[in-house]
């Protein structure tokens, strides 16, 4: 049986992040729709932060409600804090990923409070969900930002990934994501990293989110599979960056990642050539971006089948 790789998409979040157009409902929804058409079956539609902040995510509700219609798909989204949490599952998400950061500068750059203070709130949304009697309807993953190096404050210590990576896990995290915000890490360090977290994890699955800002964003996707990961980010034309982080640029090329995944004999379920048709909708969409990525400009090999 050939081994399944899920792919998340998280262009309409960490894409669109870093974008100053602002994309209309419809056109998120119908992004959403098609990518969930070309074999999606998770998408991170939305960030509930304060619109004040990111006008982009303005409209979360709806499209969050938008996108939870869309038969087969798994709509996550993004929240930073409590706040973002509780309207999110007011809101009716079904996954939830908050966000912290390894990093202590990067925290309190991103969320304004210490990396103690916000495990210390991510323990609350595992109680909010508690209280609302929703665990088997809501699954919540814990990001760990910044796990590889930040461009703020420069090394972050292995332990203390792991260190986070177990505490989440024992409040009950359903996933941890293990992220390299700005594109700091080499396929050694990704080996290395992501057995030591699955060691502190118990059976909590891991997953893995990769910037190319440096040119190393597929081999350490390649990287990730080789220890047992399979499950990544990724995001169409490779848009997105962390606003609070400086130097961060976008993400691994969804079509790239699933090339590559497919490539090395593994299965995604997406349909490659749908999934182009998005980008180049996309492409179209955000007429003042400049979208990343080989596979668009190059098409398949002869061999790739
Ligand atoms: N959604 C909407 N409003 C929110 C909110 C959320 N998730 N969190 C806080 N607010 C509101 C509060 O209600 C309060 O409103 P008021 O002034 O009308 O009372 C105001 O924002 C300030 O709240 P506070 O809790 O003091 O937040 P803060 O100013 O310390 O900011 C964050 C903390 C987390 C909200 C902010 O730093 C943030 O949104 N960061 C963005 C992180 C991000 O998305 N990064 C990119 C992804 S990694
Ligand atoms: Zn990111």
């Amino acid at each position: 049986m050939t081994d399944h790789v899920s792919v998340r998409e998280v262009g309409l979040r960490d894409g669109l992040q870093l974008v100053s157009t602002i994309l209309p409902t419809k056109t998120k929804l119908e992004w959403c729709q098609e990518q969930a058409a070309a074999g999606f079956r998770e998408i991170e539609v939305t960030s509930f932060v304060p619109p004040s902040i990111l006008p982009q995510f303005s409209d979360a509700a709806e499209v969050l409600s938008g996108a939870l219609a869309i038969d087969g798909l798994l709509a996550s989204t993004l929240v930073p804090n409590l706040k973002g949490a509780v309207r999110a599952m007011d809101a009716g998400a079904r996954k939830i990923t908050f966000v912290l950061s390894a990093s202590e500068a990067h925290n309190q750059s991103n969320v304004r409070r210490s990396t103690d203070e916000s495990l210390a709130m991510f323990r609350e949304v595992m109680e909010e969900r508690a209280s609302r009697n929703l665990v088997d309807e809501i699954q919540i993953a814990g990001v760990i930002a910044k796990s590889f190096g930040c461009s703020l404050q420069g090394s972050v210590s292995e332990s203390r990934v792991c260190e986070i990576a177990n505490l989440m896990a024992g409040y009950g995290a359903d996933e941890i994501n293990v992220a390299d915000t700005v594109g700091y890490a080499n396929p050694v360090q990704v080996e290395r990293l992501l057995q030591k977290v699955d060691s502190v994890t118990g059976a909590v699955p891991i997953a893995a989110h990769f910037h190319d800002t440096r040119g190393m964003g597929l081999a350490n996707v390649a990287a990730g599979v080789r220890v047992g990961v399979r499950r990544f980010d990724a995001s169409l034309g490779g848009l997105g960056g962390c606003p609070f982080a400086p130097g961060a640029t976008g993400n691994i090329a969804t079509e790239d990642c699933v090339y590559l995944l497919e490539s090395i004999g593994l299965s995604t379920g997406i349909d490659m050539q749908a999934l182009l048709e998005v980008r180049e909708k996309l492409n179209n969409w955000l007429t003042d971006e400049r979208l990343e990525g080989r596979l668009s400009k190059v098409g398949v090999a002869k061999t790739f089948s």
